[in-house]
């Protein structure tokens, strides 16, 4: 049986109150749904703490990147063990504004998944097409290189640790969603991939991000090889948050 998990991504927004305010009112609301969902809250990494005490064993929570490695003098950057000892159980990995702004590569996030799974965190691994890619018809081979890089020294006994995020680029904070049979046919896709390489596709977690909302997130959960969502602008919003953590099958 494979999780079912809603994250938000909060990115470079939010406030110590609102990690607070936020972080209460989704706990209170969440702690009695019966639908199964793991709800993680991903906050900038200096309000983990602030995130951690109002989440009280009811949500998880986690960091939206680590460095790739284990310590040392890399000013600005906080490594997989940190996120652990701070109670993080998740951290996202290749997010495409990494990608995009920062530069990240497949190794660069192969090298990041390693660290991760090293110190027993889950890897909500982002993957996903740019328009262009998508328009020239390119958008499977690309995510799936994406998955086959991205995962490619991930051991046998590591695999509980992966999730993977499918977050078309053209769709993330656009107000553009992928319609649901395009995001499920992208996922049955990307489990096709994980079983090719020797993975227990069946069990591991697939979400879908971009532009999720809480009136478009219960037709694409509805999908057979859509487990969750990984949720930006929506993730900010506190009842919205909350409806698309209800909206989970
Ligand atoms: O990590 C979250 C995604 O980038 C989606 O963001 O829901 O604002 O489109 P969005």
């Amino acid at each position: 049986m494979r999780r079912k998990i809603v994250a938000g991504n909060w990115k470079m927004n939010g406030s110590k109150d609102l990690a607070r305010s936020l972080v209460s009112y989704v706990r209170s609301r969440v702690a009695s749904l019966d639908n199964g969902v793991e709800v993680v809250i991903v906050p900038p990494a200096i309000y983990v703490g602030d995130v951690a005490e109002s989440a009280d064993d009811i949500l998880a929570f986690g960091v939206q990147n680590v460095g790739q490695w284990a310590s040392g003098a890399y000013t600005g950057e906080i490594s997989a063990e940190m996120a652990g000892d701070q109670g993080c159980r998740y951290a996202l990995v290749g997010h495409s504004e990494r990608r995009q702004i920062f530069g990240e590569t497949d190794n660069v996030v192969a090298a990041k998944v390693a660290r991760l799974v090293g110190n027993k965190l889950n890897a909500i691994v982002c993957v996903g097409e740019t328009l262009e890619e998508r328009e020239a018809g390119k958008a499977e081979s690309v995510v799936a290189d994406q998955v086959r890089h991205g995962l490619a020294a991930v051991s046998r006994d590591q695999w509980s640790c992966i999730v993977v995020a499918y977050e078309p680029v053209w769709a993330i904070g656009t107000g553009k969603t992928a319609t649901a049979q395009d995001a499920q046919a992208m996922h049955a896709s990307i489990r096709k991939v994980l079983s090719e390489m020797g993975a227990p596709a069946e069990d591991i977690s697939l979400l879908y991000g971009g532009s999720v909302k809480a009136d478009n997130a219960a037709a694409l959960f509805a999908e057979p090889d859509i487990d969750g969502g990984l949720i930006g602008g929506a993730s900010l919003v506190a009842e919205d948050f909350v409806s698309i953590c209800r909206a989970v099958p």
